[in-house]
């Protein structure tokens, strides 16, 4: 059974920073995004269908419409939906499909998507071993799956500054681990890690991590 409570406070949370989500967290925060979301439209290859959980205002499956045959992008915030689908519409996109669903129970059949994209969300989320179980059962045999969290665990001083974050209310739950950590993370979650990378931006004070993986059967 889920913890609505749990699911209501990160709903909340992200709900209230839906409208300013592009500019005030993704530019001024993460200067290496234009260049993020290329990377993962190309590593997501030609074709198939493709599951984006925990989109925000869907940067990532608006810029992986053009790779894939189909992408369905889902996110807990109906705030943060609503922003991706008026930005779908205003571009004349048809290959995506945006709905408010909780990561930790999918509405999916076993096995349905050829990929699935989770970026920047994983550390977000109070129990992300629940959402790999279910990211594991939507995928099909040998399905690829391509997670990016923020690298908090990389440095003493982001895992200092993000502790008093949480503590004080400024942000959710924060996981904080390094890329090594997250990497054995999504191995023991049932997948075979393929690739696992640190990204950063000069601009940017923190590296993102970047793990491809494989459904292990
Ligand atoms: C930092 S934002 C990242 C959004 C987007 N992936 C991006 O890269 O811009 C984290 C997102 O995770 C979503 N989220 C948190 N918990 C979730 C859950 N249990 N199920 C689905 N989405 C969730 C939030 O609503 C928020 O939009």
């Amino acid at each position: 059974m889920q913890d609505n409570t749990r699911t209501e406070k990160e709903r909340k949370f992200w709900s209230k920073n839906a409208s300013g989500y592009d500019q005030s967290i993704i530019e001024r925060h993460w200067k290496i995004y234009p260049s993020l979301l290329d990377k993962i439209a190309q590593d997501i290859g030609t074709g198939g269908t493709v599951l984006e959980v925990a989109t925000g205002t869907g940067l990532v499956a608006l810029k992986m419409v053009s790779a894939a045959d189909h992408v369905h992008a889902i996110d807990i915030s109906p705030q943060m939906i609503d922003e991706a689908k008026k930005k779908a519409e205003e571009m004349g996109i048809d290959n995506v499909a945006f709905s408010v669903e909780d990561a930790y129970a999918l509405p999916f059949g076993d096995g349905m998507f050829d990929t699935v994209v989770c970026n920047n969300a994983l550390h977000n989320m109070k129990q992300p071993e629940d959402a790999l179980s279910e990211i594991r059962r939507v995928l099909r045999p040998d399905g690829r799956f391509i997670a990016i969290i923020a690298g908090v665990g990389e440095s003493l001083k982001f895992k200092i500054v993000l502790t008093i974050s949480t503590l004080i209310g400024q942000l959710p739950v924060f996981h904080k681990l390094n890329l090594d950590e997250f990497a054995d993370f999504i191995d023991k979650s049932g997948f075979a890690v393929v690739t696992k990378e640190r990204l950063k931006h000069p601009e940017d004070s923190m590296a993102l991590l970047y793990v491809i993986s494989k459904k292990d059967e």
